[in-house]
């Protein structure tokens, strides 16, 4: 699947404000250690080594064209090129950050896992993923790519819900040991501007790796349908704005400090 940072990053700032979100209810004072998963152009990645300088903290991304743009605006920052099914941190982490990725990669018990074997004692697993796949941009999704000519290409492809109830993490996460993990869900109503906003908006994550895998005729066709979808379900009102709902799934979650590690552990401050 390619990215288009420049689509993607139309929407910046209604895209950081989970990820600043997210980093608010994190309470360490100095993780060492910090990976910032799926990474993309590294605007997210700078904030967290802006937040803590004295850190080493890498953006880790499968996409080339992310990387590049991520290494283009923060050179000072170290980039991996990995893909997260089968990535493992160099040293263990006091921090493992992932802000709208994780939903890309299936198997999640598997994965929280992984990572969550990853962090150091007392370090910490943050992480963000859209759990909007009922809402009516993703039904339009489906119910496009199930009824044209494109059909059997894209059956494959359709992932109908990635990301499971908060229940499911917190029990999950619980299993593994986290300690009291903090999990809330926000729905953001994004007000956007322009034509066919939700179009443009979906264009830069979940319609790409669906028109990745058509042919040019049949992925015209395709966006076609869908944008019609799409501008239904969400109309524009009177004053020019189209409201767009967004219900985003947050957790962060501890390793225990056991008796025997002692020393060199990241601070915590009390949360409010
Ligand atoms: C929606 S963007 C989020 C970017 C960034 N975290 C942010 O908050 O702006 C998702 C990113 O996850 C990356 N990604 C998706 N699946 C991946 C995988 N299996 N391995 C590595 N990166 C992946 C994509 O390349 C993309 O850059």
């Amino acid at each position: 699947m390619t990215w288009d940072p420049a689509q993607y990053l139309k929407f910046a700032d209604h895209r950081l404000r989970p990820a600043l979100d997210l980093l608010a209810r994190i309470d360490l004072d100095a993780p060492r250690v910090i990976f910032d998963l799926g990474c993309g152009a590294g605007n997210v990645t700078a904030l967290l080594a802006e937040r803590w300088p004295e850190a080493r903290v890498v953006g880790v991304d499968s996409s080339l064209e992310m990387l590049a743009r991520a290494k283009g605006a923060h050179p000072n920052v170290e980039w991996v090129r990995a893909d997260l099914a089968d990535w493992a941190p160099d040293q263990p982490c006091d921090l493992i950050f992932s802000n709208a990725a994780l939903h890309w990669l299936d198997d999640h018990e598997s994965l929280f896992k992984r990572l969550f074997d990853h962090l150091g004692p007392g370090g910490a697993l943050a992480v963000q993923m859209p759990r909007n796949h009922r809402a009516p941009s993703h039904r339009c999704l489906a119910d496009t790519a199930e009824s044209g000519p494109w059909a059997e290409a894209l059956r494959e492809i359709l992932r109908p819900a990635p990301v499971a109830e908060a229940a499911v993490y917190h029990a999950l996460l619980c299993g593994l040991g986290a300690v009291d993990p903090d999990i809330w869900e926000t729905e953001y109503l994004h007000a956007l501007t322009g034509a066919n906003p939700v179009l443009e908006w979906t264009r830069g994550t979940a319609l790409r790796p669906l028109l990745d895998a058509l042919p040019p005729d049949h992925a015209e066709g395709f966006l076609a349908a869908y944008a019609a979808c799409v501008a239904h379900a969400y109309p524009r009102r009177a004053d020019g704005v189209t409201p767009f709902p967004f219900r985003r799934l947050f957790m962060v979650a501890s390793a225990r400090i056991h008796s025997k590690d002692t020393g060199n552990l990241p601070r915590r401050h009390a949360r409010t």
